[in-house]
């Protein structure tokens, strides 16, 4: 089962002088979390802001700070941890340091190690906003574009140095992210895939709406790991708060009747449709230009069917794999196989709200498969993540066996 786990894997994370160099200590831990043996390479310009001694307790191995190091191997070391790596990460990046990359120069520990290196790099320019902003920074960073390097753009905000714009170290777990996905496996590569997630949002008056508790979560989850295993990704989302996966194409809607052009007009360029949106299965039949009054006791609101966007499109289904989901209080494989078969999938995701590991909201989720051919699998419950990969490696496996 692919996973986001870093087990196994070595990874050098380079840390350049920069006020943010304390953030690449939660990037190490973060990376230890997963799994990840972590080696620590540092600039000696760092020692100014933060000592090599955290580095090396927490990573539990020696630092490289520079090539004439008294330490047995230090010689050859730059060499050794190049050829040993999975992946090295540059966080912060500097302009110096990305610039002496671009233009091959090595004249201290990391950019001679960064010569011989040969496995994937993920570069975190953090700096100045003019300085990232300056041409010559920007045409280094489009060369180690060029060269295959996978850049993460630095977040936008108030600085340390009290100028508002991009240049600031982005969340140490956007970087972990942009690692994990450096090293997922591209199964998914070529694949178009379509997912709605979150609730949608029936109008009654320009204050008040019909909707549910849907918070998006496993929606977003599927998008982002579609995203790390190389699909073509386009979410259409209800309105959540959940942060936007990166590289995925947001379609944002409101109602049901917006969700089902979205989903519809998306469907014939799609390998993969995956509908996980709670929908709102009615709607208000009139909806008041203005605010409601309460002026009686007593208020009957007259409502009307929503389409049934899943049913539509699997009427109209040619080449895609349908996969439904189906939230229940009760009777799950009865109400999960009925769904199946009226709306033409070919999976549906069936799970049981209310319960606290699963549901609404919730970070894990314990669900059961229902396939066409009438076999179902249920999952031990985990986090959403996880049976987002799960629900792909078993979409993948029958559309190979297609
Ligand atoms: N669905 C849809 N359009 C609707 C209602 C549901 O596309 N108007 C989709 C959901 O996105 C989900 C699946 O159908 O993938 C099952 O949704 P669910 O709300 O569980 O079931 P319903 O078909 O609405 O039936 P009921 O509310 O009676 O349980």
């Amino acid at each position: 089962m692919l996973d986001n786990n870093l087990k196994d894997k070595t990874i050098v994370l380079c840390v350049c002088a920069g006020i943010a160099a304390y953030k690449s200590v939660e990037v190490l831990r973060l990376l230890q979390k997963q799994g990840a043996r972590v080696r620590v390479i540092m600039t000696q310009g760092v020692k100014e802001f933060i000592g090599s001694l955290t580095f090396q307790v927490l990573s539990g191995n020696p630092v490289f700070t520079t090539l004439f190091d008294k330490g047995e191997d230090s010689s050859i070391r730059h060499i050794e941890w190049a050829e040993e790596a999975d992946l090295v990460v540059i966080a912060p990046a500097t302009a110096n340091i990305i610039g002496k990359i671009a233009n091959g120069i090595a004249d201290d520990a990391l950019s001679t190690f960064m010569l011989a290196v040969k496995c994937p790099v993920v570069v975190c320019p953090s700096m100045n906003t003019y300085m990232y902003e300056n041409r010559a920074v920007q045409r280094n960073i489009d060369i180690l574009e060029g060269d295959g390097f996978t850049i993460v753009e630095p977040g936008t905000g108030e600085l340390a140095c009290g100028v508002t714009g991009a240049g600031r170290f982005p969340e140490p777990r956007f970087v972990v992210d942009r690692i994990i996905n450096c090293l997922s496996p591209k199964d998914l590569l070529g694949k178009k895939v379509l997912i709605t997630a979150g609730p949608t949002r029936e109008a009654i008056d320009p204050v008040r709406y019909i909707s549910n508790h849907s918070s998006g979560k496993m929606g977003y989850a599927i998008a982002k790991i579609a995203e790390f295993r190389g699909a073509d990704v386009t979410l259409i989302s209800g309105p959540v708060h959940v942060e936007s996966p990166l590289n995925v194409t947001i379609i944002p809607v409101l109602s049901a009747l917006e969700m089902r052009d979205a989903f519809l007009s998306g469907l014939d360029d799609t390998d993969i449709a995956i509908k996980v949106a709670a929908v709102a299965d009615y709607r208000a039949k009139q909806t008041a230009d203005h605010k409601i009054k309460k002026n009686d006791d007593q208020m009957i609101i007259e409502l009307e069917k929503n389409p049934d966007i899943l049913k539509e499109a699997g009427m109209k289904k040619k080449h895609q794999f349908l996969v439904g989901f189906a939230a229940e209080t009760r009777d799950l494989v009865e109400n999960a196989r009925k769904k199946l078969d009226a709306k033409n999938l070919d999976m549906i995701v069936g799970n049981l709200v209310g319960d606290p590991s699963s549901g609404f909201g919730t970070e894990s989720n314990t669900v059961t498969l229902f396939y066409r051919d009438g076999k179902k699998e249920s999952l031990e419950s985990m986090d959403k993540e996880q049976v987002a990969h799960v629900l792909l490696d078993r979409i993948m496996a029958r559309i190979r066996e297609r």
